[in-house]
């Protein structure tokens, strides 16, 4: 099982520049989160912190029980070996065949043979869809390919922590729903701690457990996903629809006078930028059949049913509902039946259709 994130009350800035305070959540182990909010409000920031690559000010973070703030350096070096770490930019290096790439933290972490290293990292590559480009070096393929091989690389030393930044930008829509579905399945494997920061609202709104939002130098919430996606605070409605017309501008935030003018504008019938209006909550995407039931959805419920009273009303009642269709969607692994029939149709398939890549 992957082990548990905690952050007390951290505070990070840069200078005088404060990123963010007081943040204070915690991952659940085994668990799939999300962490949304505008561009520049420190989304890749806190996730560096978490792998004490930067250094919060203030506050602790608890890797296993592991105060990594104050704890020492040789301590730190083990604790990152339970991480994974997809960064934003996949953060290749560019001399390097894929192979080489994703072989790196093997050959950097641990004493395994060459043979065993080429049998891991091929499996990667398979699971990521690269298998074909494993020769050719990080300039020669597409920005969707590197993020592929950035996630294949974060997944071979067997993480209990993985932490994907933007795992989708770059990704179209269809490349983006299975790399969504392949998170999904590793979490089902691996029963990992996931934290996946992200733009994409579908991403968001169907693949975590939980999910939280930096505005503003805070943690505006962090929680059980029916808590954010029932959410009538304006900053959340406005990011999960992607309207211009709330909180979030441009560039700083925006005051009073320009919040009335762009309703004005709105109210005219000029377009507030947003595609659709989604209220509530759509269905949780599952593990591919075949694959284990997903621990973390199990442990959730329980943990849930403890902090439902704390919670919003909105929230509680999709609670409920989820937890009343539980038995027939998440928890209920497919039949054998089913199971058999999908692999023989369409397993094939989909694998091979990520493969060729674009
Ligand atoms: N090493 C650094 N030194 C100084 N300032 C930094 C450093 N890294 C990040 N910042 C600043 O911290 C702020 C938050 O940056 P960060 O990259 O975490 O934003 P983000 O939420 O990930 O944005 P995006 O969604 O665009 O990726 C920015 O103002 C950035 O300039
Ligand atoms: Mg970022």
């Amino acid at each position: 099982m992957g082990v548990e994130v905690r952050t007390e009350g951290v505070t990070k800035s840069f200078g005088s520049q404060r990123i963010w305070q007081d943040v204070s959540l915690t991952l659940p182990s085994g668990e799939v989160s999300a962490l949304l909010g505008p561009s520049g409000t420190g989304k890749s920031v806190f996730l560096k912190s978490l792998i004490g690559l930067l250094r919060p000010e203030r506050g602790s973070i608890f890797i296993d029980g592991v105060d990594i703030t104050t704890c020492s350096n040789k301590q730190l070096y083990e604790i990152r070996k339970l991480f994974g770490v997809l960064f934003q930019d996949g953060a290749l290096f560019g001399s390097m065949n894929l192979f080489d790439n994703v072989a790196f933290p093997l050959r950097e972490h641990t004493k395994k043979s060459e043979s065993e290293i080429r049998q891991i990292v091929m499996e990667k590559l398979e699971l990521t869809g690269l298998i074909g480009a494993e020769g050719k070096l990080p300039g020669e393929i597409s920005g969707g390919m590197r993020k592929r091989a950035g996630l294949a690389r974060a997944l071979v030393l067997d993480p209990q922590i993985i932490l994907v930044d933007e795992p989708d930008s770059g990704l179209d829509p269809v490349r983006t729903s299975y790399l969504s579905q392949l998170l999904i399945d590793i979490n089902a494997q691996i029963d990992a701690t996931i934290l996946i920061v992200t733009h994409n609202i579908n991403l968001a709104r169907s693949v975590p457990d939980n999910i939280g939002m930096l505005f503003r130098r805070q943690l505006v919430m962090f929680g059980p996903r029916e808590v954010l996606l029932t959410s009538e605070e304006p900053v959340v409605k406005q990011f999960l629809n992607g309207r211009m017309i709330g909180p979030i501008g441009m560039s700083e935030e925006k005051d009073e006078t320009q919040m009335a003018r762009e309703q004005a504008l709105v109210d005219a019938g000029h377009h507030h930028g947003g595609a659709e209006e989604v209220e509530g909550i759509i269905p949780q995407m599952r593990a591919t059949p075949g694959m284990p039931v997903r621990q973390g959805v199990l442990r959730r419920q329980e943990r849930v049913r403890e902090i439902m009273h704390t919670l919003p009303h909105a929230a509680q009642a999709a609670i409920r509902e989820s937890l009343d269709q539980s038995d027939d969607t998440q928890v209920m692994a497919y039949s054998t039946a089913d199971t058999e029939k999908f692999r023989a149709q369409s397993y094939d398939t989909t694998v091979h259709q990520s493969r060729t890549d674009g």
